[in-house]
């Protein structure tokens, strides 16, 4: 057992604020704010997680049941918890296990890894690593000549979905990635590196790792034609040139013949035109606080898109999701599923593959207990009335 996972073991790791602390202190500041933080005044980061607070349980007691049925079905997979790993970008530089140790994880789990285009590891290698299903996050970094030969190669891996992103025009300005030398970090000179490298010194367990896993990879699954893997540091200036619309959705369906999940919706107006474009589900989401700042909280949203897309295609949702209390609360008002993204990516940054699995399983009990604590069975029979709802959250 490494120093890591003996931490991660500990019993006074209880809740996922637990090891948001502990990847604090395992890793360099520059990459524990680029998962901590978000654009520009972290408004919306702070309500997607303050706003479950508006939330309030009606639970129905003296009853019992001697099992609580987590499981649920999202694209015609069966879960066995209803909450997938959400897409985090560069991942590896959390850990070297990265997206490998994530979907391992998730399999083990019984649930699905999303895996980002801005993956550290083959696809091919993260697809082997997992029991259950791995979905395909894309982005069109490096246009659809790129795009196409990574959808191929997910689709011949036997990955099952692709989710579309459509929220990342260009990237959001996360502060504190200029002021901690992300850049210079994954790309810099050494000259460059030289004002943070106290911060890297300092986390001399972290370096050795990364040195020791090769430093910053190229991306190894948008492979640009005529000129191999695209470097780390292009990924700011490529998304800028490479943003969906929905007329990439007609050729990205005549590529991909798989189900598809548009991720990044958060008007009924676009779920509409996500179901219209043959969506087979539609992930609410503000990519965790981390592009336009001041829209609202995933959970505030998520009326409206329910109300909209009016049973037509599944719902997920994500954004803020730090409890299994947090999870009960977003499929009483109608998801199917959410998905975590920095919940389990502090699991990982904290102690790679057993951090994740520990995170995990941190959720899976809040989900039991709180289930049992309210009086409801299974995952399925959660509906609006087990939560008191504020009266204007349905004005739309
Ligand atoms: C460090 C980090 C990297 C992310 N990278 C991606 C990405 O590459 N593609 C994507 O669609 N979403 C990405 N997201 C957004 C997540 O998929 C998800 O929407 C978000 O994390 C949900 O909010 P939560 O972290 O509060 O659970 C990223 C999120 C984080 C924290």
């Amino acid at each position: 057992m490494t120093p890591s996972s003996r931490s991660v073991a500990s019993p006074h790791v209880v809740n996922i604020a637990d090891f948001r602390a502990l990847a604090q202190r395992r890793v360099p500041r520059a990459v524990f704010d680029y998962l901590d933080g978000g654009a520009e005044g972290e408004v919306t980061l702070r309500e997607n997680c303050r706003v479950y607070e508006d939330i309030t349980f009606r639970p129905r007691y003296a009853v019992a049941f001697a099992d609580c049925n987590l499981r649920t079905r999202v694209l015609g997979f069966d879960l066995a918890l209803p909450f997938l790993l959400a897409p985090v970008g560069y991942s590896r530089l959390m850990h070297p296990g990265g997206e490998v140790a994530a979907a391992r994880a998730a399999g083990k789990a019984g649930t699905a890894y999303i895996l980002s285009t801005i993956s550290g590891h083959k696809l091919e290698n993260v697809k082997a690593a997992s029991t259950g299903p791995v979905f395909y996050q894309l982005y069109l970094l490096g246009g659809r000549g790129a795009a196409e030969a990574g959808i191929e190669r997910a689709r011949l891996a036997g990955f099952s979905a692709l989710v579309v992103t459509i929220d990342t025009p260009v990237a959001g300005i996360r502060e504190r990635d200029y002021r901690n030398g992300m850049k210079e970090l994954v790309g810099g000179t050494a000259f460059e590196k030289l004002p943070f490298l106290p911060q890297i010194l300092s986390r001399p367990r972290w370096l050795a790792s990364f040195l020791l896993d090769g430093g910053v990879p190229p991306l190894p699954n948008v492979v640009i034609p005529g000129q191999g893997p695209m470097p780390l540091i292009d990924v700011a200036a490529a998304l800028a040139e490479c943003a969906v619309t929905w007329s990439d959705l007609k050729w990205i369906r005549d590529v991909w013949r798989g189900p598809i999940v548009i991720k990044g919706i958060l008007t009924g107006d676009d779920a509409r035109r996500a179901v219209d474009e043959g969506a087979a589900a539609v992930s609410v989401s503000n990519h965790g606080g981390r592009q336009l700042d001041c829209v609202p909280s995933s959970l505030r949203a998520l009326p409206e898109v329910v109300k909209a897309v009016n049973g037509q295609t599944e719902i997920l949702m994500d954004g803020g999701i730090r409890r299994g209390a947090d999870i009960v609360k977003a499929l009483c008002l109608g998801a199917r599923a959410v998905l975590c993204g920095r919940a389990y990516a502090y699991g990982l940054a904290a102690a790679g593959e057993a951090g994740v699995h520990r995170a995990i399983e941190i959720l899976r009990a809040d989900l039991d207990r709180t289930l049992r604590l309210l009086g409801c069975a299974s995952i399925a029979a959660l509906d609006r009335s087990y939560v008191n709802v504020p009266q204007n959250w349905d004005a739309n």
